[in-house]
């Protein structure tokens, strides 16, 4: 609510007049995110803005094709499915992490890192970070200084470009963390557990460097990776901070898109952002994910259960203990049930996922879904597939009469998708069913989750909905 006008006002200021087209997105902006970050009896707020917002920090930019978009989304589905291939475990290959040899002279100056056991080191296929992920902020350092981070709760180590980049970082908006500049810093040591932990928050083993500092290796795709060493800081949102926040001090980075400094990870893992913050804030965060015109938060920490949320059991598997699963167990479309087996729904491990940005359903489901929505949308004229997306029709989502489509889950939890949240518009004159098939692992992806509130409640294994989150 009230984003609405809010961005109304915005572009008819721009087209009316030749106003800084930046002023007036910043004046929108501010007005959206109040005092953000704050801390309060529940818990820790921040502002959450879509990937392409233009009140984004590192906002995507807004010429990306939406066909590139779905390529990044199916190589984060297939990485994510590879985790839970148990009998097959991702393979390997060596990687070129090898410094570039400066030219003449070569002495790159005064800073204790050690480039060369940065080199070859081993990364698994994965995905490319950051296209369907959500952007915040957080402070980092004394004193603190502010970076856009990407949020995902699909992995578990929190990282961030670091000066001097001993190998490559990306453009990023703003200044690199400078690890000389803070009071705070410190480097792990190899012998830390938190050392050890690296294996299973990054599924990568970890490195040591010749002066016995730890080296992590997140990745999460052929091209998307971050290695570094592990550090420890004061991490803050706000006035509100931590001291001796374990995280990656990223020396190599590469494919990490819309210049974000990094990544802020939320899944189940000692070294998550959630874990780590839980002993004063407890095992819980809550989100809303916003459209591009609205703003969203993340709350970290108890949360309002005067609300109305429905609940459905984390389901365990043994797969891959570090990420959200859940069990689907029915879907409807126009109030009618989809014509298919329900043993259907639970066939493949189900995970809920804040970076995928189109669900992926078994395929017996997404056949009976698609062609239900075809049917009540059998007025619409049908246009050709689009990349994965195998039910398009012409014109615009907010343009056509789309049928009411739910989304129910074991325990009695229901999602009811309004319109965006069930068409996806791929270009200028062509809207698509936002759900696609698989046959290895199916995913709630975040076109679905759009303006609920979900609940990740970790201390009572419970995940809940509530219609209606963003602001
Ligand atoms: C804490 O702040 C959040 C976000 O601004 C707000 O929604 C919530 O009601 C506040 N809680 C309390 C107990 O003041």
């Amino acid at each position: 609510m009230g984003s609405l006008p809010l961005l109304a006002a915005c572009c008819s200021l721009l087209l009316t007049v030749a106003a800084p087209a930046r002023d007036s997105t910043t004046s929108v902006c501010a007005s959206q995110i109040g005092d953000f970050p704050h801390r309060n009896s529940s818990g820790l707020h921040l502002t959450l803005h879509h990937p392409q917002s233009p009140c984004s920090p590192a906002p995507l930019p807004s010429d990306l094709p939406f066909s590139t978009v779905l390529t990044h989304d199916d190589a984060r589905v297939a990485h994510l499915a590879s985790r839970l291939a148990a009998s097959d475990p991702p393979s390997r290959r060596p990687t070129s992490l090898r410094k570039q040899k400066k030219a003449a002279g070569g002495a790159s100056g005064g800073h204790h890192l050690d480039d060369d056991s940065l080199a070859s080191v081993p990364l698994s296929p994965g995905t490319s970070v950051g296209v369907g992920n959500y952007v915040t902020q957080l402070g980092l350092g004394t004193p603190s200084t502010s970076y856009a981070m990407v949020v995902d709760t699909g992995s578990s180590l929190t990282w961030l470009q670091c000066s001097p980049c001993v190998v490559s970082c990306h453009r990023q908006v703003g200044p690199l963390f400078d690890p000389r500049a803070s009071s705070t810093y410190t480097s792990v040591r190899c012998s830390a557990s938190q050392c050890d932990e690296l294996q299973a928050a990054t599924l990568n083993p970890s490195a040591c460097s010749a002066s016995n500092v730890c080296i992590y290796q997140a990745s999460y795709g052929d091209s998307s990776f971050s290695v570094g060493y592990l550090s420890t800081d004061t991490v803050s949102f706000g006035s509100t901070s931590y001291p001796s926040f374990y995280y990656g001090c990223g020396q190599d980075n590469e494919g990490l898109f819309g210049r974000s400094a990094g990544l802020i990870g939320l899944a189940r893992n000692k070294l998550s952002l959630l874990y780590q913050l839980a002993p004063s804030l407890g095992y819980s965060f809550s989100y809303c994910l916003p459209t591009a015109a609205s703003t969203g938060y993340l709350s970290i920490g108890p949360y309002n259960t005067g609300h109305y949320y429905s609940y459905t059991p984390m389901a365990s598997s043994s797969l891959d203990a570090s990420l959200y699963f859940i069990t689907l167990s029915g879907m409807s479309v126009g109030g009618s049930p989809l014509a298919v087996s329900p043993s259907e729904y639970s066939s493949l491990p189900t995970i809920i996922d804040s970076g995928t940005v189109i669900t992926r359903l078994p395929t017996a489901v997404h056949t009976a879904l698609s062609k239900a929505v075809a049917q009540a949308m059998a007025g619409a004229q049908r246009a050709p597939a689009f990349s994965i997306l195998d039910t398009c029709f012409e014109g615009q989502a907010s343009q056509l009469r789309v049928p009411t489509v739910v989304m129910a889950f074991a325990g009695g939890a229901s999602m009811k998708l309004t319109t965006r949240n069930v068409l996806i518009d791929v270009d200028d004159s062509t809207t698509c069913l936002a759900f696609a098939p698989t046959d290895s692992t199916a995913i709630i992806g975040n076109t679905q989750q759009q303006t609920f509130s979900v609940i990740y409640d970790v201390a009572q294994s419970r995940i809940g909905f509530s219609a209606g989150g963003c602001s």
